[in-house]
């Protein structure tokens, strides 16, 4: 008999899935170049040229079984040795292999950080604005998701709903910096009090309460801002990375887990996602992949394209009269829909063929998302529309 707890989730069909649906059906009928849609985060800046040479190098090998083979549970031992002393080497980290798990994206990595550390039945602390997936990776892995409210003003912590959140049934608290939908990156200082604050509970709890840090934005910065790495500045945390992003190839699923070396119990954790995997089928993520993404670890697509994007969106969308926190990197923003309903600003835009993500799913939904991996060329065209939409609305 087919699952109820899954063929329910099919009559509540996301907005940005919604979305897509519309964007392609009037593609049809106007042309697909004069559909602004920024309702996906799909990377549009092409793959660096040095990866797609490792791709072919690999694909030439002799040795098929190497390539082409199973990749060993927890990863190939070379490719996890080249992630540990890139990282260890930007952010002044002492991982070993042993600290790497390699995963299927940054979906695969959460899906084993969750199961690894937390309880079913514990909660999982987020912060909104948030990734809709977070939903279900939480409660797929048992846990109950607790969401603390935004800072609106500037999308950093609101630490006094936050501590008033966080009780004994929490076993991890998920961030997510820089940000999808808000683009905005934690600053130092946010870290330090959340690590103090998590430090505290920790003793007056008596259990560890792991901060899973999900940084698929990490390397998309802008204005030369300084990434401050999580795991330098707690024990507990496990970062889940993945390649989506700064190379431009979610479709190849590659990512990452990096388990802090003084983590609570850190010397069990990856063999233990290792078995896990057995559960969820996320195992031996594809052999040539990791190969090649190890031979590209510093590098990343153009990301200057993102930056230029987002420039002239902000300039002209806060002259328009629209309030925006200026995003520090990431591919999104997250601009406040005029009256606070971001549902009714969607439906309006649509009219001007701009795709714009309601916030509601994001956990505020009183903004909305524009995802602009989009040429820039198209961001320029596009602002007539979104000029004929403030127009209508102020
Ligand atoms: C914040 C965040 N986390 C996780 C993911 C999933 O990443 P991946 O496609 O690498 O699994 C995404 C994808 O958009 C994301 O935005």
């Amino acid at each position: 008999m087919l699952v109820k707890y899954y063929s329910d989730m099919l009559s509540k069909k996301s907005a940005i899935r919604n979305l897509f649906d519309f964007g392609r059906s009037r593609a049809e009928e106007i042309g697909k170049d004069n559909v602004f849609d920024f309702s996906i985060g799909n990377p549009s800046v092409p793959v660096p040229d040095s990866f797609n040479e490792s791709l072919k190098k690999f694909a030439d090998y002799k040795d098929g079984t190497l390539v082409h083979g199973y990749s060993p549970t927890l990863g190939i031992q070379s490719v996890k040795e080249a992630i540990a002393a890139s990282l260890n080497r930007r952010f002044g980290e002492d991982y070993t292999a042993d600290h790497i798990f390699m995963t299927t994206g940054a979906a695969g990595a959460l899906a084993h950080a969750l199961r690894a550390v937390c309880e079913a039945g514990s909660s999982v602390m987020v912060f909104a604005p948030f990734f809709p997936e977070y939903v279900p990776y939480i409660t797929g892995a048992g846990c109950i998701p607790k969401i603390v409210p935004p800072r609106m003003e500037d999308f950093q912590i609101d630490f006094e709903k936050f501590s008033e959140m966080l009780d004994e049934s929490v076993s991890a608290v998920m961030i997510n910096s820089p940000n999808n939908p808000s683009g905005v990156m934690y600053s130092e200082d946010t870290i330090k009090k959340l690590c103090a604050i998590l430090s505290d509970a920790e003793k007056k709890f008596s259990h560890p309460i792991y901060l899973i840090s999900d940084e698929p934005y990490r390397e998309i910065l802008f204005g030369g801002i300084r990434y401050p790495y999580v795991s330098k500045l707690y024990d507990d945390t496990i970062v889940c990375y993945s390649f989506s992003k700064s190379l431009s190839i979610p479709g190849e699923r590659i990512g990452y887990v990096a388990v802090d070396p003084r983590a609570k119990d850190a010397e069990l954790l990856v063999p233990v996602m290792g078995q896990i995997s057995r559960f969820t089928g996320h195992n031996c993520p594809p052999s040539i992949i990791q190969l090649a993404v190890a031979e590209n670890l510093e590098v990343t697509s153009d990301m200057s394209v993102y930056e230029r994007n987002a420039e002239i969106l902000y300039e002209e969308l806060t002259r328009l009269g629209f309030r925006c926190v200026r995003p520090d990197g990431t591919f999104y923003m997250f601009p406040e829909a005029p009256g606070g309903n971001s549902e009714e600003l969607s439906e309006r835009a649509k009219k001007h063929d701009l795709l714009l993500v309601p916030g509601t799913t994001f956990g505020c939904p009183g903004n909305f998302r524009i995802s602009y991996c989009v040429e820039t060329e198209k961001v320029i065209r596009s602002l007539d529309s979104f000029g004929k939409l403030a127009k209508e609305i102020f």
